[in-house]
Order: structure tokens, then C-alpha cells, then sequence
């Protein structure tokens, strides 16, 4: 992608389900000289995200898109986001699973952050798998967002060691740690 620090920066949306702590980690970033990206809108599927506080918090849109019709959730995501000029979405624990055309109409610039080290562990409790499967390492990946999933291209990701005493909670609260580094530097990764 074209190189856009020092020029203006682009817009993007970030997706939540839950708690949001790597949306407010973007926010942060998205507020640094360095950072390529401005972040201009809030999208969850629930009203019960706890993340949607940031929203106030940062004074930043947000959107609450019911997905149990998914075709209407999608044509009204995606109305909204042309209307704001939104050209990089960020997923962030958002839990439904974009279809097939709503990705073809954002190709490339949908990005997700998974908690593993894909290709290993796609979906859900990744911990617990790694864990079960007496893995040494654990970690978080960045991807491009594609019809299949967790399977589009890594940008890139970091790894945790797994200690013989981690449990699935002690797992994840590393992971993250991790997450909040790897995905602002994704993002400059994919910019630079
Ligand atoms: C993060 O660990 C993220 O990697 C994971 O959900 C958590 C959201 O935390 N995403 C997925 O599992 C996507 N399949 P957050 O709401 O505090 O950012």
C-alpha cells in the first residue's frame, strides 16, 4: 500500500464484539504522529460490547449492527462506511463472520487479529489448544481478512512461550500483552 505518513492519513473502522482492549490500544495509536491510519468509526454487533464506552471516552462514531439478518447488517455497514470514507477495517474480537461479498468489496482491506499462531489453531479457544497440545509456544497473528477463515495472508505476528504452570486465563492475559504491540505495528507494516 502507498506510503502515507507525513500525508493523510486513512480512515479506519475498527469491529468489536467484547471488551475492546485492542480497540482502545488503535485509538492510542491512531492518535501518534507515526501512526498511517486515523480511526473514525466504532462498529459492534452487539450493544453489550463493553468496548463501545470508547466511543465516548475518545468521542469517536459508533455503530451497533445486529447481524441476525446478515445481508441487511451488511448493507448497512457498508453504506456507512463509504458515507465516512472508511478505507481500512480492523477486526478486533468481532465475533460473526463477514460474507463472502462484503470482503470482495473491501478486498485487501479488511485485516483481523487472531490469538495464535496461524496457520495453527483458526477459530475458536485457541488457547486451550495450544495448551492441550503441550505446545511451546503460543502468540498472536495479523491477517488479511478473506473468505476463509483466518486463512488470509499473514502481515505478521509475535510469539509468547508457553510455561509449564500457564493456564488458559494466564495465557490469554499474555497474549495480549503481545496483541497490543503486534497490531499497531501491523498496521505501519502494511503503510510503510
Ligand atoms: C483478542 O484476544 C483477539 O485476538 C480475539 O478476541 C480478543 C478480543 O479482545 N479475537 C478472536 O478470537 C477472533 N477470532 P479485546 O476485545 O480486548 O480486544
Amino acid at each position: 500500500m502507498k506510503k502515507l505518513i507525513g500525508l493523510k492519513k486513512t480512515k479506519a473502522a475498527v469491529f468489536i464484539s467484547g471488551k475492546g482492549s485492542n480497540l482502545e490500544n488503535l485509538i492510542k495509536f491512531s492518535k501518534k504522529k507515526i501512526s498511517p491510519i486515523s480511526l473514525n468509526l466504532i462498529i459492534s454487533n452487539t450493544s453489550y460490547a463493553k468496548g463501545l464506552r470508547y466511543s465516548k471516552k475518545y468521542n469517536i462514531q459508533k455503530k451497533v449492527i445486529f447481524f441476525k439478518n446478515k445481508k441487511l447488517a451488511e448493507k448497512k455497514i457498508f453504506k456507512i462506511l463509504l458515507k465516512k470514507n472508511i478505507n481500512l477495517i480492523c477486526l478486533a474480537g468481532f465475533m460473526r463472520i463477514l460474507s463472502r461479498n462484503f470482503i470482495k468489496k473491501f478486498k485487501g482491506k479488511i485485516i483481523n487479529i487472531h490469538p495464535s499462531l496461524l496457520p495453527k489453531y483458526k477459530g475458536l479457544n485457541t488457547h486451550k489448544k495450544a495448551i492441550e497440545n503441550n505446545d511451546k509456544y503460543a502468540g498472536c497473528s495479523v491477517h488479511f481478512v478473506t473468505a476463509k477463515i483466518d486463512s488470509g495472508k499473514i502481515i505478521m505476528q509475535k510469539k509468547v512461550k508457553i510455561k509449564k504452570n500457564d493456564t488458559v486465563d494466564s495465557l490469554s492475559k499474555k497474549v495480549l500483552k503481545k496483541e497490543h504491540l503486534l497490531y499497531p505495528a501491523a498496521i505501519k507494516k502494511i503503510y510503510n
